[in-house]
């Protein structure tokens, strides 16, 4: 009996001790693979947000659109809500105000607005977009 005794021993520690160094043993698992993202958008930029603002009140925009109030135009926060940033939603929405755009909202269509820098209305853009986050 006694001599059967210290394998068993040693064989109850050695599975212990294999229960807790296995992976996925303890009590926090860690999965290698980050969450996904639903397609990663890139950051918005402080300084475009910024000078959109800006940019849009130099601008007829405010004329037509609020922020949380739909005048003509829908207002800029319910355009954040349907549209979530991204580059492809910045390029759709800067062609529509640059060309003109209609059907969307209802039956009042945006006047274009060819005068304007493709830069500058992504900037505008990006700022109505990061309304969303707030
Ligand atoms: C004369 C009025 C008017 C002016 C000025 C105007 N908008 Fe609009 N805007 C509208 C109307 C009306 C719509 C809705 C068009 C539609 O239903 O597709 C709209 C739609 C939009 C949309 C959403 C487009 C879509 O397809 O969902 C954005 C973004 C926008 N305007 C931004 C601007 C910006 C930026 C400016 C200034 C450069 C501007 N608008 C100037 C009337 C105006």
């Amino acid at each position: 009996m006694k001599r059967l005794a210290i394998p068993v021993m040693l064989l109850l520690t050695m599975s212990t001790t294999y229960a807790q160094t296995k992976p996925g043993a303890g009590a926090k698992k860690t999965s290698p693979k980050t969450v996904a993202k639903p397609k990663a958008a890139p950051a918005i930029k402080k300084e475009d947000v910024d000078e959109g603002k800006v940019l849009l009140t130099k601008s007829d925009c405010l004329a037509c659109h609020k922020v949380d109030t739909k005048v003509v135009g829908p207002a800029y926060a319910d355009v954040a809500k349907k549209y979530p940033y991204s580059t492809a939603n910045v390029d759709l929405l800067s062609t529509k105000i640059i060309n003109g755009g209609s059907g969307t909202w209802g039956a009042v269509p945006m006047a274009a607005h060819p005068a304007l820098a493709a830069a500058d209305v992504k900037k505008m853009v990006t700022y109505i977009l990061s309304l969303n986050a707030k």
